[in-house]
């Protein structure tokens, strides 16, 4: 049964937190919210992501983009845990962003987030490294789906974010090319005529010249 993917609802779910119960429709509220999951408590590379993540967070704040974690044990071991995240980045970022609790593994279901490889002492599953971008509309916008064994890159977070929002800002008639970072040309999104282009990029646009001369990649500043 497919799972949890883009244009999908959130699951509106409510979890016990570090920050106390949160149900995650009132969480995400009229921005976008980041949730992401981790296999384990007191894990090596959750740790270093956790730590990553943190110093990430003010980047997120400016645009308005909250962050929310889970990992599969209680509220107990996620504070005792905390203190080894905040420890380990050298104390220099605190944990500002809750860490949901699922230790009965439901919600990691429900948020397509189980990694069938990854068991814990029992043999029951762990959650993979999933990435949900959530919009104000509650809908999954962009997912990652890494194995326990691969840390996620939160620059690379942080830039399919920019990507995302710079695209939400025209009504989706750009997108961001290949390796694209904020300051460099998006690409006019394909449906859109030129006539139309011209009326909305004022600034004009430049069209890679292609053997097929259709004139479809069309570059402009945003
Ligand atoms: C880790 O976080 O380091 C980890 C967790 C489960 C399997 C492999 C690595």
């Amino acid at each position: 049964m497919p799972g949890l993917t883009i244009g999908d609802t959130v699951p509106n779910l409510e979890l016990d937190s570090t920050h106390g119960k949160i149900r995650i429709h009132d969480y995400v509220g009229d921005g976008y919210a980041i949730i992401f999951s981790h296999p384990a408590d007191f894990t090596p590379v959750c740790t270093t992501e956790m730590a990553a993540m943190a110093g990430y967070a003010k980047e997120f704040e400016k645009r308005g983009v909250k962050l929310l974690g889970i990992s599969c044990d209680d509220v107990e071991s996620h504070r005792e845990w905390t203190k080894d995240i905040e420890a380990y980045g050298g104390g220099k970022h605190k944990l500002t962003y809750p860490i949901l609790a699922d230790p009965g593994r439901d919600a990691i279901r429900q948020l397509n987030m189980v990694d069938p490889d990854e068991k814990d002492a029992k043999g029951v599953s762990l959650p993979s490294r999933a990435l949900h971008v959530v919009g104000p509309d509650k809908a999954v916008k962009l997912s990652f789906l890494y194995p326990a064994t691969t840390g996620r890159n939160m620059d690379e977070v942080l830039r399919a974010v920019d990507s995302l929002l710079t695209a939400a800002k025209h009504g989706g008639k750009v997108a961001t090319p290949a390796n694209w970072k904020p300051g460099e040309c998006a690409v006019i999104a394909p449906g859109v005529s030129d006539e139309e282009a011209r009326k909305m990029f004022p600034q004009g646009f430049e069209t890679a010249d292609l053997p097929c001369k259709k004139g479809y990649l069309r570059f402009t500043k945003v």
